[in-house]
């Protein structure tokens, strides 16, 4: 029996975006949030508090956090690898912080310079500072099924690193498919590898559909009874350290997948395409969802 209720994180302001090579104005990104809350999206992930150098385009999450006119029941979370990146966000009330690690070695160290034991010790302290200001943590496993450097991930890779996350007091973990390698049964083995360290509601799918696998993936999740996935609006972005990665499944496939099943999601899908076409529109580019491309046709 499939879940009757499931929760978007939507990411395309921070997994979009974050990936665009032409900048995106702060106003801009900020009326995407506002869309996007608006058509009934309650977790969004805003932005990020990375290294200027490393993503330019986040360089303004300070600005898009302080321009936010917040819904209440809406959670707003951002991206924060470090302390430096907490101190920054702290004063900016998110909701929600994501520290990001890997469960390949390779990939933690293009995307956040150190080893996957680094990246733990980096996080201890930014976990233990949120928590203290009552601040939800979530972590982010990319390449739970497949490296871009290493070729196929294991799912005791994933093990670890949902175990080494629950140690230092990470309460909720994302596992990732960053560059959408990955086919049912395998991203169902690395769902089970985090199950092992934390609870059903506390796991979420990621899934970037570059291999067209996405939505097999996310309904796999469901059969296994996930009931968060993240999505981004019109299929934007990519990762920065992960080439050819297209962007995350894009939220309006999910919701119709979701909403053709009966599940609920509390999401009113045309203002969600609405929202899609605003920032395609602005960026100069195709539609990257195809139930938008369907019923913005019709
Ligand atoms: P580093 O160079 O090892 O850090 O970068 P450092 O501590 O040695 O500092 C070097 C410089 O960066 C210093 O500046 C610091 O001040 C600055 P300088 O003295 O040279 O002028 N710095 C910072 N500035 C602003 N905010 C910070 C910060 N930290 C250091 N927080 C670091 C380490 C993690 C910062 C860097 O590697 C980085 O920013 N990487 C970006 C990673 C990123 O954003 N990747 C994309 C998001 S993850 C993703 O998309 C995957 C996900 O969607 C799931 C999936 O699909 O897999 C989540
Ligand atoms: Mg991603």
């Amino acid at each position: 029996k499939l879940p009757s209720h499931v929760t978007l994180v939507e990411v395309g302001p921070r997994d979009g975006l974050q990936n665009e090579a032409q900048p995106v104005d702060t106003a801009t990104k900020v009326e995407l949030v506002h869309r996007l809350q608006a058509a009934g999206l309650k977790e969004i992930e805003a932005t990020s508090f990375v290294s200027p150098k490393w993503v330019p385009q986040m360089a303004d999450g300070a600005a898009v956090m302080a321009a936010l006119e917040r819904r209440s029941g809406v959670r707003y979370s951002v991206l924060t690898p470090n302390l430096k990146g907490w101190e920054a966000a702290a004063p900016t009330r998110p909701d929600e912080i994501v520290v990001f690690g890997a469960a390949s070695e390779a990939f933690s160290q293009r995307n956040i310079n150190c080893s996957i034991a680094e990246s733990i010790e980096r996080f201890a302290p930014v976990v233990a500072a949120a928590r203290a200001a009552g601040v939800k943590v979530r972590g982010a496993i990319s390449c739970a099924v497949g490296c871009p450097y290493e070729g196929d991930v294991a799912p005791e890779r994933v093990e670890l690193v949902a175990r080494l996350m629950a140690g230092i007091g990470v309460q909720h973990v994302g596992v990732a498919d960053t560059i959408g390698v990955g086919t049912p049964r395998k991203v169902q083995a690395a769902l089970e590898a985090a199950l092992r360290h934390f609870p059903l509601a506390e796991v979420s799918g990621h899934f970037h559909d570059t291999y067209g696998m996405a939505l097999a993936n996310v309904y796999a999740s469901l059969e296994l009874g996930i009931t968060t996935f993240d999505a981004s609006v019109s299929g934007l972005g990519g990762c920065p350290y992960a080439k050819g990665a297209t962007g995350n499944v894009a939220t309006e496939d999910v919701v119709y997948l979701l909403h053709g099943l009966g599940i609920a999601t509390g999401i009113d899908l045309d203002a969600l395409i609405d929202a899609g076409a605003f920032i395609r529109a602005r960026l100069g580019q195709p539609n990257g969802s195809r139930v938008a491309r369907a019923l913005l046709a019709k």
